[in-house]
């Protein structure tokens, strides 16, 4: 068993004690996606950080969630929103520092929450002082054997040393100018070239990301969120892939890629599984993976590697009752066999938000352009949110709730062109918008911007939309109607509920575009993506998603009934 020593002297918080049930917290847990830029400015300067998040814990304890999961709080040049991280072991200054962070996790277990947070191994930032070193040490530097360095191919080196394509458009490689000022080698970027890809068949790699899995152990994390984890192995030789044709990073569609979901990728889980395993208290991993299919993606829910993964199928896939009933019962069917419990989603810090894209004609978010440029009716994406946050919080396992999304903020889509930041509008020349659209700073109080974010009269880094003063969280608290407090009464509900964590999901015969299903004895959901009303009969309704008349279930709307 470890324990460790925080550098203000304290000893690491005791993890969060079990609940008693049995089951191990991570199984059923609902976790909260805090993006630290956009959580709550601390300091006045525009930007979010742990001074802001710690003063807002108390909100989230509120709300009823289990746990948070932080995106990157490393430093970082912020070139992919902090997925470009320049040292593993410390805090973003934008952000705070080591203490600070140790008082979130101190303060976070007081509130009896959990804390995961995000772990980009497969690049580092080009300013980490590993590819620093590499770059200056010229073609023969030991230092180059930590990332893919190659010679180009062509008569002159002049083209890339492979076909490989970059998630945010374009070559995965980009050519370097060596320290003599000659056109160099080049260096392998799945992501930005300002994100140069580890090589993780190299023995240093391994050995220096064991001591970063242990320094936050250490400090009392309880678990990891594995970012980009089918990137990590690539096939020896580097050989040119087959896209089928289609140049978009579509991993989904990917079978046998040299570059994504290669076998040798699993070594690296059981490694760091084992390492966890040393830890008291249930450290979980996380997988972020979309992969090919339902059965590859359980490979790294082995009992010997990751915990959970986030379930992309079930976040990308469209309101529609069919193909939601077909993910459920596929995600259901490939966990079952390892025991492993499946988590829900509806997005993320990458992803278009959902009442926004329940309010277009494209409810599937496949990939990020789907839907691009329709105008979404809001209305009817909140109606249709709303239904969707019951029926994913009433599954069997965990959930995942990403910032804001409990105030059904919509997607800002027209934020200027100038104030973008991510580099998927960036390297695709403008084609992609990208997504900094769901990651505009939260609205937290008041009449108008920075809505409580910041002090009044600075600017936050995106600016936020007028509109949004019906949806901060200080208007939604006082608003039985409002998302907000739907999430706190499902929360609320699901926690109160006897027996719901531990038992399963079993469909009651339904109406063609009806989800309807039991959890044991425990609830009964039934959500009504029909076109026409649906009678409840005599049962009890718990919570409903508008509030209803007669028994009968609208469009579009959901309810939580006792099981009778
Ligand atoms: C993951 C992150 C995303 C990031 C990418 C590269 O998909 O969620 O935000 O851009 O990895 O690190």
């Amino acid at each position: 068993m470890s324990s460790a020593t925080n550098l203000d002297g304290d000893q690491a918080p005791a993890p969060v004690p079990d609940d008693g049930s049995g089951e191990a917290w991570w199984r059923s847990a609902v976790m909260y996606q805090v993006y630290p830029r956009s959580f709550a400015d601390g300091n006045g300067d525009g930007e979010g950080d742990l001074a802001g998040l710690r003063s807002r814990l108390p909100y989230l304890a509120d709300l009823g969630v289990d746990g948070l999961w932080i995106s990157p709080w490393f430093p970082s040049p912020m070139a992919d929103g902090g997925y470009d991280v320049s040292d593993f072991t410390d805090i973003h200054p934008m952000f705070g520092t080591l203490a600070d962070a140790d008082a979130v996790l101190r303060d976070a277990r007081a509130l009896g929450l959990r804390v995961i947070i995000d772990l980009v191994p497969n690049h580092t930032s080009d300013q980490h002082p590993w590819f620093l070193a590499a770059l200056a040490g010229g073609r023969q530097a030991p230092e180059r054997a930590r990332y893919f360095f190659r010679d180009g191919r062509g008569e002159t080196g002049q083209e890339p040393p492979n076909n490989w394509i970059s998630a945010f458009g374009g070559p995965a490689w980009s050519r370097v100018t060596e320290p003599d000022g000659t056109p160099g080698q080049w260096y392998l970027h799945l992501f930005a070239p300002e994100q140069p890809d580890l090589d993780w068949s190299n023995a240093e790699v391994l050995d220096d990301f064991d001591d970063v899995l242990r320094f936050w152990f250490d400090r009392g994390v309880d678990g990891l969120r594995i970012d980009a984890a089918p990137a990590m192995s690539k096939k020896a030789g580097l050989p040119d892939a087959d896209y089928g044709g289609v140049l978009q990073f579509r991993t989904v569609d990917w079978d046998d890629n040299p570059h994504w979901d290669v076998e040798t990728v699993h070594d690296i889980f059981r490694r760091w599984r084992a390492i966890a395993d040393t830890y008291d208290g249930e450290r979980v991993f996380v997988a972020e993976a979309v992969v090919s299919t339902p059965e590859r993606l359980a490979k790294y829910l082995r009992p010997d590697e990751m915990h959970t993964a986030f379930n992309f199928p079930y976040l990308k896939g469209p309101w529609e009752a069919t193909a939601l009933r077909t993910v459920i019962d596929d995600t259901l069917a490939s966990f079952a066999p390892m025991g492993t419990p499946s988590t829900w989603v509806l997005t993320s810090h990458d992803e278009i938000r959902p009442v926004t894209r329940y309010g277009r004609a494209t409810t599937s978010s496949y990939f990020i352009t789907d839907g691009e440029g329709e105008v979404p009716d809001l209305e009817l994406g909140t109606r249709r949110a709303r239904a969707a946050a019951m029926l994913m919080l009433a599954l069997p396992g965990g959930a995942y709730i990403y910032q804001g999304e409990e105030l059904g903020l919509p997607n800002v889509d027209d934020l200027p062109d100038e104030v973008l930041q991510d580099p998927m509008f960036l390297r695709s020349g403008g084609a992609m918008r990208g997504r900094d659209g769901c990651r505009v700073p939260l609205p937290w109080s008041g009449s108008q911007p920075p809505f409580g974010f910041s002090p009044e009269g600075v600017q936050p880094w995106l600016p936020q939309p007028a509109s949004w003063s019906a949806l901060t969280a200080e208007a939604e608290l006082a608003d039985p109607a409002s998302m907000l407090s739907l999430y706190r009464s499902l929360l609320r509900l699901r926690r109160e509920t006897p027996g719901l964590a531990a038992t399963g999901l079993s469909w009651r015969p339904s109406a063609d575009g009806v989800l309807d299903f039991d959890r044991g004895r425990a609830l009964r959901c039934v959500v009504n993506l029909s076109p026409r009303p649906v009678s409840l009969g005599a049962s009890t309704v718990l919570v409903s998603s508008v509030s209803l008349e007669d028994g009968v279930l609208p469009t579009d709307v959901a309810a939580w009934l006792t099981v009778g």
